[in-house]
């Protein structure tokens, strides 16, 4: 499927909390369990940066159907500023379309201009899709805590995965 992935402004906040959503009902991807509003997430926004912690949309059509973003690795400790952790969610109606791969390899690619040289994802042991997206992609699983988590219920363990990604080179000259 023929995505256009951009930097999110302010005015897609209303969409990418629709999206947010509608994967919470399924209870496989976010440690939420209620919808969160725009105002809830207009400061989370905020903290994004193009420059090096960028939130992404995807189009198709001129519709936003997915959003993914990078946020800093344990609060933000300066030793930490080359890890990231990507995020993504793509609305249901768009499933299984192959967008998540498409949108994660774009994340990668963006990563050597950002200064990102180690990429986390994190998600719940039961997502499969999000474990097959990233060992196709090169991930490494590094980390398996059990049963951290209870939603809607259940106990749920959290995967962590890395993946290195070379630094970029300084221009010659
Ligand atoms: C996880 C998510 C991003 C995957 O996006 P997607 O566009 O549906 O994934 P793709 O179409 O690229 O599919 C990738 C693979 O996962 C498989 N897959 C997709 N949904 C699946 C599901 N519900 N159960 C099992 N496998 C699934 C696909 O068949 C495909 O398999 P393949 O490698 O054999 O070809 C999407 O389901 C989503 O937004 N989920 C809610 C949020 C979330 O889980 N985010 C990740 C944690 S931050």
């Amino acid at each position: 499927m023929d995505i256009q992935i951009r930097d999110a402004t302010e005015a897609d906040l209303p969409a990418i909390v629709d999206i947010y959503n509608q994967s919470i009902p399924a209870g496989w991807s976010t440690a939420d369990t209620k919808p969160v509003t725009v105002a809830d997430r207009v400061e989370w926004f905020r903290k994004f940066d193009p420059v090096r912690r960028p939130l992404w949309v995807a189009e198709v059509d001129g519709q936003v159907v997915a959003w993914a973003g990078l946020t800093s690795f344990y609060a933000g400790r300066p030793a930490y500023d080359a890890t990231a952790e990507v995020s993504m969610y793509i609305a249901t109606a768009y499933h299984r379309r192959g967008i998540g791969r498409q949108l994660k390899q774009w994340v990668i690619e963006q990563c050597p201009r950002l200064g990102v040289t180690t990429l986390l994802s994190m998600h719940f042991d039961h997502n499969e899709a999000t474990r097959k997206i990233n060992e196709s992609l090169g991930f490494q699983q590094v980390g398996h805590l059990t049963e951290i988590a209870v939603v809607q219920g259940h106990k749920r363990g959290l995967v962590i995965s890395a993946l290195r990604i070379p630094a970029q080179s300084a221009p010659a000259g």
